[in-house]
């Protein structure tokens, strides 16, 4: 039997098992150069070049045809994992570094998926990326009264505090403390690029927010508090008139450089 022949012969064999196209994945030469993929519900589109670029990853494992690989409906490769992340992944295929938006939050969900793909120059690509974070300046700030207690009779002094305020540039305030930022004293109008002092926190925990600020590499650079005596106005019924007239206010300044 003449070799084409055989693989005839063989192909109906196999299709005959429901094999054909698997046995062709397993082959690893019937991927077109261009490959569409479906990510999750994300489609995309990109070389084959691209996707088998890093050696040992697990997508050069499937386009090489060493391992599986599902098709859906329209014929596109599926992967069951985050497709809007993957986006982050293709960059870093195409060009071996990754370059993540300012307000990014979801470093840890990336380094997960990275991890899956088995992409370990991804991961430090996202470490690094955040080692070489945009330098900037944050002040939290907060109101507070000092406390005397009715008729000076108080002996426990907890620290009293009203808000905690944030000012710094806009993207920057928002990249450290995201879903605990409170914006509704200064709406966004569309200016990315500017400064606020009228941001606040939808918590009043002081070391939550030093938490996040180091987190994301800030350091505290000074701080200051002063405290006045106000003129009270006209004293709620039950509240100390001592406390309502002395006011102090803090200011710490971070700084990532
Ligand atoms: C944000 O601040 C506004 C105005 O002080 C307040 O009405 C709102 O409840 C705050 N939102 C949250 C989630 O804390």
């Amino acid at each position: 039997m003449a070799d084409q022949q055989r693989g005839v012969a063989l192909a109906a064999l196999l299709a005959q098992f429901g094999l054909g196209r698997l046995s062709a994945t397993m082959s690893g030469c019937d991927f077109p150069s261009v490959i569409e993929l479906n990510i999750g519900g994300v489609l995309y589109t990109t070389t084959l070049k691209t996707l088998i670029s890093q050696p040992d990853s697990q997508l050069h494992a499937i386009f090489t045809g060493r391992e599986p690989v599902t098709q859906d409906a329209k014929g596109r490769y599926f992967l069951d994992r985050d497709g809007v992340l993957f986006r982050y992944v293709l960059d870093f295929l195409r060009d071996g570094t990754v370059v993540l938006p300012e307000c990014f939050r979801e470093r840890e969900r990336l380094r997960r998926e990275a991890e899956k793909y088995l992409l370990p120059g991804l991961v430090e690509a996202i470490s690094n990326d955040i080692r070489n974070r945009a330098p900037g300046v944050i002040t939290v700030g907060y109101r507070g009264s000092f406390q005397f207690g009715k008729d000076g009779l108080a002996d426990v002094k907890f620290r009293k505090l009203s808000r905690i305020l944030v000012c710094g540039r806009v993207p920057l305030c928002r990249d450290v403390f995201g879903e605990t930022l409170n914006e509704s004293r200064d709406p966004d109008h569309g200016v990315s690029e500017r400064y606020t002092s009228r941001f606040f926190l939808k918590h009043s925990f002081l070391e939550q927010a030093f938490d996040m600020l180091i987190e994301q590499g800030f350091k505290l650079a000074g701080s200051c508090g002063s405290g006045t005596a106000g003129n009270a106005a006209e004293p709620k019924p039950g509240v100390d008139t001592e406390e309502n007239r002395w006011n102090h206010y803090n200011e710490f300044v971070f700084v990532r450089d």
